[in-house]
């Protein structure tokens, strides 16, 4: 079942850019281009009711642990892209303070599993506080569900799937269902983008291009440093902390990286978006607290780069997912760990893949069970 690998997480790592293949072929128009959009024919096809989204003023995600993650990305691209006002909540917070009811809202739940107890009880309060609106259909919920598994109790909670296509996943820590969730943002950040002509049909033409490429780039990450962070992963043998760093739409890579790290290797890490070094984490640094930071080149590329500086001036050892022939990062970091140049908006599919690879490394070098970590199960289906 494993299918030569050792733990279904690598093998899971692996199925990625087939995940983003099938994900493409779900939710976009193969050869749209922005002549396309003169005959009004959409780039995506997301089986997507028009009321879902009619006179949309703001959207409001709910999710927890990778899901939320993914909920950041998402974000980044519905504001950045789409133009609309987005908040991320995690489910367990938002149960308990929830935010005043505001018209015209599209609420979306993000689950893996559909399963998630604090996330089904979130939307399932949305739900309830929103009927009985008639007089003011504006404040009725609009629900919509992103999960791997529409048969789920999600799926019959919220009348709106967009369904990932990830297949099946047993790993214990999210890793191929997470970059689908993303490719789900994409597609409907890319949607609205356009229903609400939000950027012109060239610039989303440019994003499509880029998109289509994404699987050929993560094969390539794979085939080229996997080996090399195996290798890496020995470095860390005695590692206790570590600290991740990204900004803009990298921002949630770093908490995923981060995450990941935590729950299959049990060492401690933090990810944070790299300009609140300054405000105290930076503190925390010294020889012995590997700083691992994301920067590609686009909007904070300089940015990130002098924050990683600051903490050069720390003793820390620095670790850049960086493209290889970019001078500045060559010269920023200690070790890098190249990824192939990419769009800065496309480019998180691609960043976290090293990190995934290196929280597996360590992990499975310190002889840990990867795929059941302590304490953890697949689904959390109490409170
Ligand atoms: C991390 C992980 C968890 C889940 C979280 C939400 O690797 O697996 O943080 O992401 O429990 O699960 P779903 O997406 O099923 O709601």
């Amino acid at each position: 079942e494993k299918q030569g690998f050792k733990h279904f997480m690598l093998k899971e790592i692996y199925e990625q850019p087939g995940v983003v293949r099938a994900c493409l072929e779900a939710y976009f128009d193969g050869d749209w281009t922005a002549a396309d959009a003169a005959i009004d024919k959409p780039p995506t096809h997301l089986g997507l009711p028009p009321d879902l989204f009619a006179n949309l003023q703001q959207i409001e995600i709910v999710a927890c642990g990778t899901s939320w993650h993914a909920g950041l990305v998402g974000k980044y691209l519905l504001e950045q892209l789409a133009g609309v006002t987005t908040t991320v909540h995690y489910a367990s917070e938002c149960r308990y303070a929830p935010p005043p009811i505001a018209p015209n809202t599209l609420i979306i739940g993000v689950t893996q599993s559909g399963e998630t107890a604090d996330t089904l009880a979130a939307l399932e309060m949305e739900k309830k506080r929103r009927s009985g609106f008639d007089q003011n259909p504006e404040l009725l919920p609009r629900l919509l569900g992103i999960t791997n598994r529409p048969e789920s109790s999600l799926g019959n909670l919220v009348a709106s799937i967009i369904d990932t296509h990830a297949g099946i996943e047993i790993g214990v820590a999210a890793t191929k269902t997470f970059v689908a969730q993303v490719m789900a943002f994409y597609a409907l950040a890319i949607d609205l983008t356009y229903r609400r002509q939000a950027k012109s049909p060239e610039q989303l033409e440019q994003m499509l291009v880029g998109l289509r490429q994404l699987p050929a780039h993560m094969e390539l990450v794979l085939e080229s440093q996997e080996r090399y962070i195996e290798e890496l992963a020995h470095d860390f043998a005695e590692t206790q902390d570590f600290i991740f760093l990204g900004r803009g739409i990298n921002f949630p890579i770093a908490l995923e990286g981060a995450l990941k790290l935590k729950e299959i290797s049990y060492i401690h890490a933090e990810g944070y978006p790299a300009g609140e070094m300054k405000h105290g984490p930076i503190a925390l640094l010294d020889a012995k607290v590997p700083v691992v930071t994301i920067a590609m080149p686009g909007s904070v590329f300089e940015k990130v780069l002098s924050n990683a500086q600051e903490a050069r001036a720390r003793d820390a050892r620095l670790i850049g997912v960086t493209p290889m022939d970019e001078q500045d990062a060559a010269d920023t970091f200690d070790t890098l760990i190249p990824v192939p140049h990419i769009d800065e908006m496309l480019s998180p599919i691609l960043t976290v893949i090293p990190l995934q690879l290196l929280a597996y490394h360590i992990a499975a070098r310190r002889g840990l069970d990867v795929d059941q970590p302590r304490n953890l199960a697949k689904s959390v289906t109490v409170e």
